[in-house]
């Protein structure tokens, strides 16, 4: 049963509302960019993208992906030249493969007896040498490392899965005009009043003047939409490459009659893209695959998909499909984690604040994360509390602190087993505030307690503990004149 709700972050991505868990999904201040800026840009990933052939990532509490999707896209803008150049390598191929059959054909008519093995009669061109300094080029083109990547993706919540591809990616600017604005003031009037003035300035959407939009409407609303930074833009392939691995997973039980409910409300209809559900329900019925050879109309239907159709051909990016294997468990993270083998070298820790979901900050389920991260490895989390810094180092990690260079703050924790790979370490006076009653983890033994069970067990050992409160060790530290800014870093 559905219970949450869309609405617009102010990056123009989408964001989620839970009613019964009380909480929200994403950052107001955009579900695109937190993604980026508190996981993908500050785990390093970037430098170790091509330089290894594999890399195993875990993205627990997948929601509706934009983790996943802003590594995937992360990595094909990276990749893009050399998956081009593959492209463009295998076009070159298809080239020379049409022009020998063409040649080919010539001669044949020409003359029944020639040898189709003698290239040098075929090349008409006489270029011999440049096909093989091209065949040369390929060879070494194989070699260069395209970093292949397994994705496991452990949610609860399949309805989430299932729609994750299937959401726009991002709002158009006559969205924000239309959806966004009215919201913030709530108030239909100033907003008819405004449309029509910016419509008197004939002001058209589109890219080139995408920036006096944002600008006018900072002057005109003062309110503090952002847009997206290019450079967090997720790449269009995204989504087709979720899709494929989605139809792979559920078979022909993706699109149900209930994931069709959602995609077809009228209310939320505004939040879907169309052109991946068509692509999801063609993928999920197989229609290239199985229709009958001698079906003239059905032939040229997948003709049509296969060769034409712009939309068909820009989803089929398959160089960059191949490069990501997406695994999808659904069920509770504590139970789908115990089923998981080797060891990552990212993870993402993306589960609702400790107080909603605490089953998923408990020492015993940190130490399976642990368990399941490489030496090299780094797990990357949104929280900057005392409690889940604690239990990251009651199951001995290296913490440390997200940096933000556009805020100028910490926005998050990172956690590895190998201690240079901590570039902003807890000060003393952090490590001191983990030890102190705001510190006390939550205990799940069993790894199957109820939420409640587990809120209970901390409420005791806090109310009994005999460590200072954060406030006491707070006060502490400045009667002795120590503060966090002249604290060093250990
Ligand atoms: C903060 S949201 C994650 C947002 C997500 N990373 C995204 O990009 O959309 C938390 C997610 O945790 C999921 N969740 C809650 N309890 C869970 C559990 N015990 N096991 C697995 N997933 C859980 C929720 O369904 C929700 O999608």
């Amino acid at each position: 049963m559905r219970d949450y709700e869309f609405y617009y972050t102010q990056d123009g991505s989408i964001g989620l509302y839970s009613h019964a868990d009380d909480d929200v999904y994403h950052s107001k201040f955009g579900a695109v960019t937190e993604a980026w800026e508190k996981f993908i840009l500050p785990s390093g990933i970037t430098s170790k993208i091509n330089t290894v052939p594999k890399l195993r990532v875990l993205d627990v509490c997948y929601g509706i992906g934009y983790n996943t999707k802003a590594l995937i896209s992360h990595a094909i803008n990276l990749n893009e030249d050399k998956l081009k150049k593959e492209n463009s390598i295998k076009l070159f191929l298809k080239k020379i493969k049409n022009k020998f059959k063409k040649n080919f054909k010539i001669k044949n008519k020409k003359n029944n007896l020639e040898n189709i093995n003698n290239i040098e009669t075929i090349d008409e061109n006489n270029n011999l040498e440049k096909q093989e300094m091209l065949l040369e080029s390929i060879e070494t083109n194989k070699q260069e490392v395209l970093t292949e990547f397994t994705v496991d993706c452990l949610e609860i919540n399949e309805e989430l899965v299932k729609i994750s591809p299937l959401l726009k990616t991002l709002i158009t600017p006559q969205e924000i005009f239309t959806r966004i604005v009215p919201r913030i003031f709530d108030c239909f009037d100033t907003y008819w009043k405004i449309r029509k003035k910016l419509s008197k300035m004939a002001l058209k959407f589109t890219c080139k003047n995408k920036k006096e939009i944002s600008e006018l409407l900072d002057l005109k609303f003062n309110n503090n939409y952002d847009e997206i930074d290019n450079e967090y833009r997720i790449h269009d392939f995204v989504n087709y490459i979720i899709i494929n691995s989605l139809v792979e997973h559920y078979k022909n039980k993706y699109i149900t009659s209930d994931i069709k409910k959602v995609i077809k409300n009228r209310k939320l209809k505004r939040f879907f893209a169309r052109n991946l559900i068509k692509y999801a329900k063609f993928k999920q019925d197989s229609r290239y695959n199985f229709i009958s050879k001698t079906n003239l109309l059905g032939n040229l239907h997948n003709i049509y998909y296969d060769h034409l159709s712009n939309r068909y051909k820009k989803a089929k990016f398959k160089v960059a499909e191949k490069l990501f294997k997406l695994n999808f468990y659904v069920n509770d993270a504590r139970k789908s984690i115990l089923e998981l083998n080797g060891q990552y070298d990212l993870i993402f820790l993306d589960a609702f604040t400790f107080s909603k979901a605490p089953e998923l900050w408990t020492v015993e389920f940190i130490a399976e994360i642990y368990r399941r991260l490489s030496p090299n490895g780094i797990l990357m989390t949104y929280s900057n509390s005392a409690l889940v810094r604690n239990t990251f180092l009651e199951n001995n990690f290296y913490v440390g602190k997200i940096y933000n260079k556009k805020a100028d703050k910490f926005i998050g924790t990172v956690a590895a087993k190998e201690k240079s790979l901590i570039e902003h370490p807890l000060t003393n006076y952090e490590i001191g505030l983990c030890n102190t009653r705001a510190g006390i983890p939550y205990r799940d033994p069993s790894l199957n307690s109820e939420k409640k069970e587990i809120l209970k067990r901390r409420e005791y050992e806090f109310k009994n503990s005999e460590l200072m409160t954060s406030s006491q060790y707070m006060r502490s530290r400045s009667s002795n004149n120590i503060n966090e800014e002249n604290d060093e870093q250990i």
